[in-house]
């Protein structure tokens, strides 16, 4: 029988589902670089758990086509080939090969092997740093919340103000956007506060769950300075899906001048001359749910966009306004929650916002940081983010009402801490 004549007595289906699964394939090859995919892997980690997901692939793949292979062969040996057959009587029953038993059981035992060695090479490399590399590693615990995620950097100290206005040292933090040392290995510390969340990057490493009561790592390392996504990997609750981070990985020299701007308190605006910006909460547009919350020039080279971030605007700030976003901040509570070095708040439910305006995201990564997406996320942060605690238990809880005039003298605050 002709190959032409075998593959025409093969239902259609089966026709279609291999046209598809080459089509998913190919397509594959192309479109598998995505800002949140494994098979673009940027650091020895992931690369290593790419690896071991091709080598299980590919045995997988094997077995498939050689069992997949003599089923058909016997479909269509032993068919029937018409009308007597039809109505045959079954042929004799026997019992098992032994030598077909014993190649079969050695097959399945070396096919397991063959995953097993990669598997558990990779368990132990990925466990925590090389041993010789770990004089170089750069330490940061993680900790995750209901929903978004506190970056701690125990090697660094930073000024704050204690209550007598003296300027003292103290450990920093950041939130959502995880900035690293590019070419040196990191290694996290990873805890929760609340239920569990996991703790993801696929372009880096992960995932490694944040559990409640208990002390988890893990490493990674960016090959080269990068812009990557992050994402809580656990069902923690109904914002699980928008508990998202970014990771910022500098060289050595940006590095060390953002973990500067850092430590220092919050970034004050004189009163100079400048242009000022008017008052613009008119132009504010309401927020549509499952709208993207960045601009295509943003998702473009996000990177770029976080730079652009860090360097104060020449222009355009309005020192009075700013003023009455600062004493806002107090009044209408938020205070209580957040932590602004050097303006004396130092609430710890929520993101340390000392430098927020240097961000390239807020909202734990969901939404660009500009004036448009921070007025949104102030004015309804429930429709951004269902059952955050600013709505379950801050200031709209508490029933503080927010004008229009107040909501953007908080934006300019905001936006004006570099
Ligand atoms: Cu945190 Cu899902």
């Amino acid at each position: 029988m002709r190959l032409s004549q075998i593959i025409s007595k093969f239902p259609r289906f089966l026709k279609a589902a291999a046209a598809l699964s080459g089509t998913v394939l190919l397509s594959g090859c192309f479109w598998l670089d995505g800002p949140q995919s494994t098979f673009d892997p940027n650091g020895p980690v992931a690369r290593r758990q790419m690896d071991l997901f091709y080598t299980t692939c590919w045995v997988s793949l094997f077995i498939f086509v050689v069992v997949g292979a003599v089923l058909a062969y016997a479909m269509i040996k032993f068919r029937a080939k018409g009308e007597a057959d039809e109505h045959a009587e079954p042929p004799e029953q026997a019992h098992g090969n032994p030598i077909v038993e014993i190649s079969l059981i050695g097959a399945s035992v070396l096919a397991l092997v063959i995953i097993a060695i990669p598997t558990l090479s990779g368990i132990w490399y990925s466990y925590d740093v090389p041993s010789q590399d770990k004089a170089d590693a750069y330490e940061i615990t993680a900790t995750g919340y209901q929903w978004w995620f506190k970056f701690d950097y125990p090697g660094e100290t930073a000024q704050t103000l204690d209550p007598t206005g003296k300027i003292i040292n103290a450990p920093f933090s950041t939130a959502n956007e995880l900035v690293i040392p590019a070419g040196r290995p990191v290694r996290i510390a990873l805890r929760t506060v609340d239920v569990i969340h996991s703790f993801w990057i696929p372009k880096l490493a992960g995932k490694v769950d944040m559990m409640p009561n208990r002390g988890n790592h893990l490493w990674l390392k960016s090959d080269n300075p990068g812009y990557y996504w992050g994402q809580c990997a656990e069902f923690c609750g109904e914002s699980h899906a928008v508990m998202r981070f970014r990771v910022i990985a500098l060289g050595p020299k940006e590095f060390n001048d953002w973990v500067n701007a850092q430590v220092a308190p919050a970034r004050k605006v004189a009163s100079a001359d400048q242009t000022q910006a008017k008052a613009q909460f008119a132009e504010y547009r309401t927020f549509r749910r499952n709208e993207a919350g960045y601009t295509s020039a943003f998702d473009a080279s996000p990177l770029d966009a976080w730079r652009a971030k860090q360097v104060p605007p020449v222009t355009g700030e309005n020192p009075a306004l700013i003023q009455k976003g600062r004493e806002l901040f107090s009044q209408k509570t938020c205070a209580s929650c957040h932590t602004i070095r050097g303006d004396g708040y130092i609430g710890v439910v929520g993101p340390e916002l000392t430098h927020v305006g240097a961000r390239s995201t807020i909202a734990a990564g969901l939404l660009e940081n500009n004036r448009d997406q921070l007025h949104r996320w102030i004015h309804a942060p429930n429709e951004v983010k269902p059952g955050n605690t600013m709505w379950v238990a801050g200031y709209l809880a508490n029933g503080i009402k927010l004008t229009p005039e107040d909501e953007d003298a908080l934006v300019n605050y905001l936006q004006s801490l570099k």
